[in-house]
């Protein structure tokens, strides 16, 4: 039986169940507070929240490592062109800050080292496309495409990403994004990016593990099939190799919250990551230094 939201999202040119269905995105702005999220949403979060209540700890740690990361990037291989894949709902964010700010997205992060950084937003989510239009891409260098990553080829296709200068050196955040795609896709997304990525470039990955908590993480994994959606956290051997051949950058394969970089030392509960975080890159061995004196 069709319901007055499929209706709704049919009249809005999403797809006929957007507002019936749960969607990663939204449950994230739930875990973390928020307000952009509905009642199919908040019912599966209320059954991950159950199996694994360090599960706001967790998204917040993980959205904090993006403006560290991307500091890090821009400032210690003078990266000034990003792209975010998976980006999902814009961070609280009010663009008032002038320094460091944990919830400042890419853009604003980068800002603060390079005077006009390119970054382009990217999400198979349409509502998210559509904060991102709203909220992130109103500067000249920053723009939005709606894609998805599983169609990695035809998404490096897209003019607003062949529009980046290739004679320089690009990152590319996949943060929280490969752990909802099986093995083969995320494989292929890796080896299609390495293979994209002009030298001198970075991939900054974050990734949930079963490594801290593997019965939690599955019934999480059980969770979200009962919901039709496909959630694979990954040992740290099963990240590792996805992150091979590329050189691993300082500190290596770290929990999330023990990344270095500004704020690092802010995570008291860094077990909470339930996550690895690591930055791997095509460039001779880079000039990064293990701590940060931000
Ligand atoms: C868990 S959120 C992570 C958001 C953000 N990267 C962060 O770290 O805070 C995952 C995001 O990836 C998006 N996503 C999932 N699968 C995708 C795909 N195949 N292509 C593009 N985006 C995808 C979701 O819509 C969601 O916004």
């Amino acid at each position: 039986m069709t319901r007055g939201n499929d209706v709704w999202g049919k009249a809005q040119g999403l797809p006929a169940d957007y507002w019936t269905r749960p969607a990663v995105s939204r449950i994230d702005n739930y875990l973390l507070g928020r307000s952009d999220n509905y009642v199919p949403d908040r019912e599966l979060a209320s059954k991950l929240l159950h199996a694994a209540p360090w599960l706001p700890q967790m998204v917040r740690i993980n959205g904090a490592h993006r403006p560290r990361t991307v500091h890090t990037l821009a400032r210690d291989l003078s990266i000034s062109q990003f792209i975010d894949l998976g980006c999902g709902l814009p961070p609280r964010w009010m663009g008032k800050a002038k320094g460091y700010d944990p919830g400042a997205p890419v853009y604003d992060a980068a800002r603060l080292i390079h005077k006009a950084p390119r970054v382009v937003y990217v999400d198979n989510d349409p509502v998210v496309g559509g904060f991102a239009r709203t909220m992130l891409d109103e500067h000249p260098t920053t723009a939005t495409v709606d894609g998805d990553i599983r169609e990695i080829d035809t998404l490096l296709d897209h003019p607003e990403i062949t529009g980046l200068d290739r004679s320089r050196r690009i990152a590319v955040l996949l943060h929280d994004l490969l752990p909802w795609m099986t093995d083969a896709q995320a494989h292929r997304v890796m080896a299609a990016l390495r293979e994209w990525l002009p030298p001198g470039s970075a991939i900054s990955l974050t990734h949930a593990t079963t490594e801290w908590a593997p019965s939690a993480m599955q019934e999480l994994v059980d969770h979200y099939a009962e919901d039709g959606i496909l959630y694979r956290p990954r040992s740290v051997d099963e990240i590792t190799a996805l992150l091979s051949p590329w050189n691993l950058l300082s500190p290596g394969i770290v929990p999330t919250g023990q990344w270095r970089g500004p704020g690092a030392q802010g995570e008291a509960h860094w077990e909470h990551s339930h996550a690895y975080a690591a930055v791997i890159s095509n460039g001779a061995q880079e000039s990064t230094s293990p701590t940060s004196t931000n």
